[in-house]
């Protein structure tokens, strides 16, 4: 690894130091000062480079020479690696000839126009939660965003009902920041690819309207989907679907909560849901890190000069609060001039899921808003707690009182 000088300002961030988990913004803030590209390792020891810039950030998510791959990283590149090899098939671990062709099959079943089917369900769900807010309180996270985030993504994926439960217990297990969480999160993931196996195998013999069949089906000209490729991607789906949209839902609720003169507007009417919703994907991103990415020859950003192998993380949340690309970043503003955040990514990879992210997020928020036109905090903002992870941005609770 090709070290910068050591100095005061190259010193290692504190990626996983409390003061970035406690204040991420806050501490990004800091470290986009000290230089393009900082050398830092992982809880597990794997060195990592971290750029914070919102003009490299968005170069690199777009840079051919930058890999998803894991065979392009060195050894040291690779430690620390800990899915299991099984669930390795899927979009965010592959580079072109690959991704085009597994992105090619999975895609038509993102369009426009299959997410909106969606919309009826998705608001029958978000009414049918609604329905149970009746004592005056209630906490968001759990009480709507969580169960409204599985629900769709079990929906469209065609889990039965009685099989959630399971589900829900193997995602919070890899959530869970307890030290000891290693064992119970293998176990976990072995369970979930048993799990995913068994209902593809479900599935072909009884082929449904939902997502997962229609991968099954999916064909491109003598091209399908391999058996590891359906259960790679049913696990990716599930997992950038649950957690990412109940955080956003969380963090759109908290942001209008705290900005009643937005809130208002948008109860009005006056205000589109959809610059609010963007607005949170650039102020307060649920996707903290990209996924990491592996140099496949010598780069140099700045100054810095990366070698060929090694890992390099991009961060998404520090990106859209860089003041030389959005004005007074630290301020939540539905009318800003700029557009362009990197919340659902860039390039080849953006999310595939955004339009569905936004369906379920729109339709959550709007709706609670408009139900309950007394909604306010139960504790002040600042005393509310946000999971420790250096990945995702999501409030552990949001009380509520109307
Ligand atoms: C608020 C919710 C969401 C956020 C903030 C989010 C964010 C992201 C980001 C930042 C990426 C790019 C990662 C990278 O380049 O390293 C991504 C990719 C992806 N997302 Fe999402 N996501 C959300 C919801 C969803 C949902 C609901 C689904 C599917 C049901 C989904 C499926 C995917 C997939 C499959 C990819 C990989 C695409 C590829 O590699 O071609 N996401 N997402």
């Amino acid at each position: 690894m090709t070290r910068p000088e050591p100095s005061a300002d190259t010193a290692e961030p504190e990626l996983f130091g409390t003061a970035l988990l406690h204040d991420p913004h806050g501490g990004y803030s800091r470290l986009r000062e000290q230089g393009p590209a900082l050398r830092t390792t992982t809880p597990d020891g794997a060195p990592v480079w971290l750029v914070t810039r919102y003009a490299d950030v968005r170069a690199g998510l777009t840079d051919p020479r930058l890999s998803l791959n894991k065979a392009t990283a060195t050894s040291s590149g690779q430690h620390g690696a800990s899915m299991p090899s099984e669930l390795d098939a899927h979009l965010l671990n592959m580079d072109p000839p690959d991704h085009n062709r597994l992105r090619r099959l999975v895609a038509p079943a993102f369009t426009p126009r299959n997410i909106g089917r969606l919309r009826p369900a998705v608001q029958q769900r978000t009414d049918a939660l609604l329905d149970r807010f009746q004592d005056g309180s209630a906490d968001v996270m759990s009480d709507l965003a969580a169960p409204l985030a599985l629900g769709v993504i079990c929906d469209v994926l065609g889990v039965a009902e009685e099989d959630r439960r399971d589900f829900r217990t193997w995602t919070n297990t890899l959530r869970s920041p307890a030290p000891d969480a290693a064992r119970a999160s293998r176990q976990a993931l072995k369970d979930m690819h048993g799990f995913l196996a068994g209902l593809i195998t479900y599935k072909r013999s009884q082929l449904g309207e939902d997502l997962l069949s229609q991968m099954i089906c999916a064909r491109d000209h003598d091209d399908r989907l391999s058996e590891a490729e359906l259960v790679a991607m049913s696990f990716l789906l599930l997992f950038a679907g649950y957690d990412n949209t109940a955080n956003l839902i969380g963090n759109t609720v908290l942001a209008l909560l705290t900005h009643p003169d937005q809130l208002n507007s948008l109860r009005s009417g006056t205000l589109d849901v959809s610059r609010v919703v963007d607005e949170v994907l650039r102020w307060n991103s649920p996707s903290m890190l990209a996924s990491r990415r592996f140099a496949r020859e010598a780069i140099q950003i700045g100054d810095v000069r990366i070698a060929a192998g090694e890992r390099i993380w991009m961060s998404l949340v520090s990106a859209n609060r860089d003041p030389q690309a959005f004005g007074d970043p630290g301020t939540f503003n539905v009318d800003r001039p700029e557009s362009g955040h990197l919340g659902f990514g860039q390039g080849l990879h953006f999310c595939l899921g955004a339009a569905l992210a936004r369906l379920e997020v729109e339709i959550a928020v709007l709706t609670l808003v408009r139900r309950f036109p007394s909604l306010r905090l139960a504790a002040t903002a600042d005393r509310l707690g946000w999971c420790e992870s250096f990945r995702n941005r999501g409030l552990l609770g949001l009380p509520v009182v109307w």
